[in-house]
């Protein structure tokens, strides 16, 4: 068995995939989890699907008594923090919250890591911190700017890693940013479950193809891209998890860097890489025209869509440089669009209704 890891935000979309990769690897996991956006269905799903249960704990990154037993119970070599709240819009209506939520239990978790000596993190950024980038591919250099909410908390938790990094050269704080996850496990017993209307592209299309809403609205078909649709790096999830697990063993090796066969320009004297922030994207732009029209090839159903005006916000490209993945971390996406479509669809049709219990 592996170092234990502690997983907040576990039983969410990208947690729950990056569970059953740790698993897979050896990793003993515990994850942590309010359940404000998700199930306890999707812990279960993942304990069949690997054959054993799963050490569940349902609470909350605010909570610091709660956190303290946590890791007074276990030991552990580090954490993979995924807790957070991602809605853009609701971001715009209740900044507090996502502060709160995002900034505060973030600052809360660190706390306690620290009093803890657990210095070892991999935090869930987003390629929001980019805003509208000059320049495409976006490589992890490009400047930061955010417009809402949602992408300031991500970007004020990026500051607060580099600062932590700057007071005490023990922490290892790898930032991934994601670009646009989709995609779900290969089974379609574990996947993305929106609570409500899906705000995200890839759940809107299949929920329109399993004939719960009715026609796809594109925002806008006059931006500067192949088609006038935005173009976005769509990587699957499995890929992402898996970059994780990369990013975990990466942090293991810089432990003893002359053992190991990794790129040593990132790490310290100490072992340690200090803040260090890598793209999980696949490189590649592709069109909300070009998704669909893989998505309709693939499940043979049509999608009924409509041009509408751009939503607020939107940029018309982005897609990653994920060089610094390949040559720190040994990591690539290896899965196509097409891979994203099927496997979207194998979910969205076996679940129709995501984990909901009927
Ligand atoms: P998700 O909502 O499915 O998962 C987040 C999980 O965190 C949920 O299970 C939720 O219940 C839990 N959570 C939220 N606040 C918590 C708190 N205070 N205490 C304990 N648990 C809490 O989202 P996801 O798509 O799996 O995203 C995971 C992370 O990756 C998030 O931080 C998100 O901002 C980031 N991210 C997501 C995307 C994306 O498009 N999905 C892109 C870039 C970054
Ligand atoms: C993709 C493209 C839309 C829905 C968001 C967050 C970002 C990150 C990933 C967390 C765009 C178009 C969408 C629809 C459409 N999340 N679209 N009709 O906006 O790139 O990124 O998720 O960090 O922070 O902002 O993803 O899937 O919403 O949109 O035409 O109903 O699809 O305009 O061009 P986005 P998305």
């Amino acid at each position: 068995m592996k170092n234990k890891i502690l997983v907040t935000g576990g039983a969410g979309y990208i947690g729950s995939h990056t569970c059953i990769a740790l698993h897979e690897a050896g990793y003993d996991i515990v994850v942590y989890d309010n359940l404000s956006n998700s199930s306890r269905e999707a812990i279960n799903r993942v304990s069949t699907l690997i054959g054993q249960p799963i050490s569940f704990i349902k609470g909350d990154i605010r909570d610091t008594e709660s956190l303290k037993q946590v890791f007074s119970t276990h030991n552990f070599f580090g954490v993979i923090h995924f807790a957070g709240l991602k809605a853009v819009g609701e971001s715009v209506a209740k900044p507090l919250l996502y502060y709160n939520n995002n900034v505060s239990g973030t600052i809360n978790l660190l706390e306690v890591m620290a009093a803890h000596n657990v210095k070892n993190l991999v935090f869930s950024s987003s390629a929001t911190v980019y805003g509208d980038p000059d320049t495409l591919p976006i490589d992890e250099t490009a400047p930061r700017s955010c417009t809402n909410p949602y992408g300031q908390s991500k970007l004020a938790v990026e500051h607060i890693l580099e600062d932590l990094a700057v007071s005490d050269d023990e922490w290892n704080l790898i930032a991934l940013r994601y670009f646009n996850p989709v995609g779900a496990h290969p089974s379609g017993q574990v996947g993305e479950d929106p609570n409500d209307i899906p705000n995200n592209l890839m759940p809107y299309i299949s929920q329109v193809a399993v004939g719960k809403l009715d026609k796809l609205s594109i925002f806008g078909n006059d931006y500067s891209t192949v088609d006038g649709t935005g173009v976005r790096d769509f990587i699957h999830v499995t890929d992402l998890a898996q970059g994780h697990v990369a990013a975990l063993s990466y942090l293991e090796q810089a432990r003893s860097p002359e053992k190991n066969n990794i790129d040593k320009t990132s790490v310290n004297k100490k072992g340690s890489v200090g803040f260090l922030p890598i793209n999980l994207g696949t490189g590649k732009g592709t069109s909300v025209l070009e998704l669909l029209q893989v998505f309709t090839e693939v499940t043979g159903k049509p999608i009924p869509y409509q041009f509408v005006d751009r939503r607020a916000g939107d940029i018309a490209s982005c897609y990653a440089s994920a060089d610094k993945a390949k040559t720190l971390l040994g990591w690539q996406a290896n899965l196509s669009i097409t891979d994203m479509c099927q496997d979207t669809w194998r979910w969205q049709s076996m679940s129709p209704d995501g984990y909901a219990i009927t």
